[in-house]
């Protein structure tokens, strides 16, 4: 375990079988209708990458870039967004892959712009979820594990850009951030 991790939320093992359970889920929703997997980069590239090998139904993938943080483990409630589709969302579906969703700004402000852009239909994905932290209503269609209000790293959440190569999900240490 890495030094800075308290204890393991969610093991390697456990993550496996969140992202198989959560791949068939969408695998028998969207059948045989195509759909754009679009990913918020950075956080949601391991999961992404696991994800997209396990459904097995034809769709495309894309990537947005969104900003709500700083360096810190608060969001700023601004949204930004730092790079959009590289294709036309009109009349097209939409199943947007994040790594968590805490205050919901991120997912709300991108939902909102995908459907004034002109989408069909946009769904949310997720690998974890705060509910406990819900500033904006925000309702995942897919939730790979709810969890308690702490900071989490590894598989892909970062903490400062750190951590995100961590096969596990983990508590990060208090006293690296305060
Ligand atoms: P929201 O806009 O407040 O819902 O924040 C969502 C974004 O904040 C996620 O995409 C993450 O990048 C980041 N975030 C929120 N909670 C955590 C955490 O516990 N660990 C790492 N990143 C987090
Ligand atoms: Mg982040």
């Amino acid at each position: 375990m890495h030094k800075d991790v308290e204890t393991i939320l969610i093991s390697q093992k456990k993550l496996e079988n969140i992202v198989k359970s959560l791949a068939k889920q969408i695998e028998k929703d969207y059948n045989s209708k195509e759909f754009i997997m679009v990913g918020l980069l950075k956080g949601s590239i391991v999961f992404m990458a696991e994800l997209m090998t396990k459904i097995d139904i034809d769709f495309e993938i894309d990537f947005m870039v969104a900003s709500s943080y700083g360096g810190g483990t608060e969001s700023s409630g601004k949204v930004k967004i730092l790079k959009d589709l590289s294709v036309s969302p009109v009349g097209k579906d939409i199943l947007i892959i994040e790594d968590i969703v805490d205050s919901g700004n991120t997912l709300n402000f991108v939902k909102n712009h995908l459907i004034t852009a002109g989408a069909a239909s946009v769904k949310v994905c997720t690998l974890c979820d705060k509910p406990s932290r819900r500033k904006v209503p925000l309702e995942p269609d897919y939730c790979g594990a709810e969890i308690p209000d702490e900071f989490i790293v590894g598989y892909g959440l970062d903490y400062d850009e750190k951590y995100r190569n961590l096969p596990y999900i983990g508590v990060l240490k208090r006293s690296v951030y305060s």
